[in-house]
């Protein structure tokens, strides 16, 4: 028995405990799609990075409860400051994050005086306070579309995510070298293997994927967009090549069709769960509601100088679509 459930009475029914909770303490939670199936059943709204940052933007409840990695709590945070902001697991950190230090960071713009840093939303807040718009996945393309086309761009810290946005969009970016563990480990050969095994089966993967799988997509997008297409594209079989934890909504979505987590190395999709979305579970999500903590707390100095390139990212992001956010 770990120590978390030692704290918890065995007979307790956690959902109906949640649900109390939340209703006690005027809470709502978050969910990302890479949550285990539990918890998006159990959140008020699932989402990609930029509706639930919108979500957590406009939400009148006192409390959000985040199940989502420690950058997207921080990020509920800066634009939320006057909520209490818990997050099941507070060490669920992200490895893009891991590979951009702010001190690394703020050598590589020093370097680059006549750039602008575009950076990724899966930062620190420190790295976000040092630059100038913050993109997501569902958004980058839009926002790189309304700046200047000379002016020089560093982004950060996804080189994948980097390379396919410069590629797409034919612009000159320092590209910071960082990447998704996750992604990272897709094996472009296994997934040719598995088209053969499946010849009919279409593949969307998020941009987060290294080069060599992208070539084989036949949509790249964030979650939300993955989701999107397998609903409303006539395929009836698709690879996914993102974080399997989308697939629950895809079922939910499209009973009817088929989906394939795309493989790692050894042919199969296990190591593609994120080690540190998988940190909240529901006895984690229960007792955050009932002790309040762990909260995001952040110095109001840093929390000020990050929410402005956030505040430039919800501006210049008005005309991607809001989504029709999942609910429980
Ligand atoms: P999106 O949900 O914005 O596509 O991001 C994926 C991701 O890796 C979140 O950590
Ligand atoms: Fe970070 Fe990758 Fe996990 Fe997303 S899937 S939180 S980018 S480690």
């Amino acid at each position: 028995m770990t120590t978390v459930q030692a704290k918890i009475d065995p007979f307790l029914d956690l959902t109906a405990e949640i649900q109390r909770l939340k209703k006690e303490r005027n809470a709502v939670i978050l969910a990302h799609y890479y949550q285990d199936g539990e918890i998006q059943d159990l959140a008020d709204f699932v989402g990609d990075s930029l509706d639930l940052s919108r979500k957590a933007a406009a939400t009148d409840a006192d409390v959000i409860v985040f199940c989502g990695v420690r950058f997207m709590g921080e990020v509920a945070k800066i634009v939320s400051p006057d909520k209490t902001v818990l997050l099941p697991d507070m060490t669920a950190g992200c490895s893009l994050e891991d590979s951009c230090p702010p001190e690394e960071f703020r050598k590589f713009r020093e370097a680059r005086p006549d750039h602008i840093a575009v950076t990724y939303i899966n930062c620190s807040a420190d790295v976000k306070a040092q630059s100038d718009i913050i993109v997501t996945s569902s958004n980058a393309e839009a926002i790189l579309a309304q700046l200047p086309p000379d002016q020089k761009i560093i982004f950060a810290p996804d080189r994948h995510l980097g390379s396919y946005l410069a590629g797409k969009t034919g612009r000159d970016m320092a590209l910071w070298q960082g990447s998704c563990i996750v992604h990272e480990q897709f094996s472009e050969r296994e997934l040719i293997k598995l088209k053969t095994r499946h010849p009919n089966a279409k593949v969307a993967a998020h941009p987060e994927c290294p080069e060599a799988m992208l070539r084989h997509a036949d949509h790249v997008g964030s979650t939300r967009s993955i989701l999107e297409y397998v609903t409303a594209d006539e395929g009836q079989e698709f690879i996914i090549a993102t974080e399997p934890g989308i697939i629950h909504q895809m079922r939910k979505d499209a009973p009817h069709k088929t989906f394939i987590g795309a493989p790692g190395a050894d042919g199969t999709c296990d190591c593609a769960r994120c080690p540190f979305m998988a940190k909240n579970t529901l006895e984690k999500l229960y007792l955050c509601l009932r002790d309040m903590t762990p909260a995001v707390e952040m110095p109001e100095e840093l929390r000020q100088a990050a929410l402005k390139p956030l505040q430039r990212m919800l501006d210049m992001s008005k005309s991607v679509n809001a989504h029709s956010l999942a609910g429980a």
